[in-house]
């Protein structure tokens, strides 16, 4: 199994669209994914690419307010290809592009109730920043995202440019 990370093409947005929903396990979350992404972001957004399957992608940008953060809006894996290390693949190429242009810290959100993404960004390095209120002993901001939007903010430091593995095999 050989799968590569590589930058975003516009027509990529097509054939990610239609999973987004079955990837977030039914929640309706293609409304949140605009095509944009795949056009004005494409140096921040990446695909994870297995032959000519698209099993995973992250879409970012670099903040227009603070031009040493990125924002991972969105990373997501194929169910079926998870716990293979493309999550990681995909963030890892992430940290590299933003600490080569300088950045300093990536930033993200999530929901409270969605311990996988948690725990998945505890591994990834980053750290909740704090909120008026924890679950689980997380903190999170209540309707930060406005009403039923309630969120975890993470953010990762990039100390030291981590090393870039462009892609992952077994
Ligand atoms: C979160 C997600 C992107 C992880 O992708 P993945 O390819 O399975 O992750 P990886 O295999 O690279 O895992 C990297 C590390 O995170 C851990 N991890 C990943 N998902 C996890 C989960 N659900 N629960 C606990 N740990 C998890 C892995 O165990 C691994 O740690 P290890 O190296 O110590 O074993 C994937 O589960 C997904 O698409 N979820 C639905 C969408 C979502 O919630 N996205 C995040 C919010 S935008």
């Amino acid at each position: 199994m050989i799968v590569s990370i590589r930058h975003a093409e516009p027509d990529d947005y097509d054939r990610i669209i239609t999973s987004v929903d079955a990837w977030w396990g039914g929640r309706r979350m293609a409304g949140m994914l605009p095509r944009l992404f795949f056009i004005h972001f494409r140096p921040w957004t990446f695909v994870a690419v297995h032959e000519d399957a698209i099993v995973g992608f992250l879409a970012a940008f670099r903040s227009q307010t603070d031009s040493s953060q990125v924002y991972c809006h969105f990373i997501g894996v194929d169910p079926g290809w998870r716990g293979q290390g493309i999550g990681e693949a995909l963030y890892q190429r992430l940290f590299v592009e933003a600490a080569s242009q300088g950045c300093r810290e990536v930033l993200s959100v999530t929901a409270p109730s969605n311990h996988g993404s948690i725990s998945f960004h505890t591994r990834m390095g980053f750290a909740p920043l704090p909120g008026p209120c924890s679950k689980r002993e997380i903190p999170y901001t209540p309707a930060y995202d406005g009403p039923g939007g309630d969120r975890v903010r993470f953010r990762k430091p990039l100390i030291e440019p981590p090393v870039h593995s462009p892609s992952i095999a077994d």
